[in-house]
């Protein structure tokens, strides 16, 4: 199984916070974006990651993440050229993928909650299909839309429609079976000129291939691309974190707790750095371990 986090956008939504660097090295709360869905990935069991990003940014990717050793796992660095839509995401990783299965993150996605991690691993026991994320918001306009029967099975999908058929908003969070590159390869760009993630799933959806995993009220999701839900999902972090007793979005956490990396490891981690709230938490969970 492979992971990979699209990072490449340009963010203008978040000009000009976001005009000199990708969107996904600013903070959420205490810890930088891309922390959230990497660590989405990791708590999936998923080891072999690769982050796309654009050609200005890697350096600072790489300056941060480097070869995700420290947390146990691969992470490998991939530029997009020109940014065609998230579908293309599968066509630069295409080598990296391999054939194999592949779950797509994108960078400015925020799951919390138990339930997401058994959801994730969940679809990815799956061999065959595709699978993505839904959860019930106020207003779709502004996704993807999935409308669904009362079996689970997906009945239509549309991208940001004016007059959604439903509230369930298809997250930033997908799942493919080996199929998923070939496809890709056989989409069209829309009228904004992008390679649509929702026309790939509707290549699935079409062969009844495609599942839509509803996600629970006490599964926190946020998509951070506004000001607006930044400031939201920074305070709804905060919230969560403030009682001192958990971390969310955690690498090093997930990494101790899946076998990835052992204490000693962390240990050595953790005395690189100055302590705040954020290492402060790593040591106790070292001793706590
Ligand atoms: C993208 C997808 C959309 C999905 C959303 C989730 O939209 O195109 O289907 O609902 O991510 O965050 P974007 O936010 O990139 O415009």
């Amino acid at each position: 199984m492979k992971g990979i986090i699209l990072a490449a956008g340009k963010g203008t939504r978040l000009y000009p916070a976001s005009s000199h660097i990708s969107k996904t090295l600013l903070p959420i709360y205490d810890k930088p974006m891309i922390y959230y869905p990497l660590t989405t990935l990791m708590s999936a069991g998923i080891r072999d990651i690769m982050i796309i990003v654009s050609k200005d940014d890697r350096a600072y990717f790489k300056r941060l993440l480097g070869d995700g050793k420290q947390f146990g796992i691969s992470i490998k660095y991939a530029v997009q050229k020109v940014q065609r839509g998230i579908a293309d995401a599968l066509l630069v990783g295409e080598k990296f993928i391999d054939g194999d299965m592949v779950a797509l993150a994108l960078g400015d996605n925020v799951f919390y909650g138990e339930e997401m991690y058994e959801h994730l691993a969940q679809a990815m026991a799956e061999s065959e299909g595709a699978t993505v994320f839904c959860k019930a918001v106020d207003d779709p306009r502004a996704f993807g839309v999935a409308e669904i029967d009362d079996t689970g099975k997906v009945l239509s999908l549309e991208e940001k429609p004016s007059e959604p058929k439903s509230n369930w908003a298809v997250t930033g969070l997908y799942v493919y079976d080996k199929n998923a590159c070939k496809y890709a390869k056989t989409l069209k760009p829309s009228a904004r000129g992008e390679l649509e993630i929702t026309d790939l799933n509707k290549k699935y959806m079409d062969q009844s291939k495609l599942k839509a995993q509803l996600l629970e009220t006490d599964v926190v999701w946020a998509d951070t691309g506004t000001f607006d839900s930044l400031l939201k999902a920074s305070n709804t972090i905060y919230e969560i974190e403030k009682t001192g007793r958990e971390i969310v979005g955690c690498p090093e956490e997930v990494a101790l707790q899946r076998g990835f990396i052992t204490k000693r490891q962390l240990s050595e981690w953790v005395s690189r750095f100055k302590l705040n709230s954020y290492y402060e938490y790593l040591k106790m969970i070292i001793q706590e371990h």
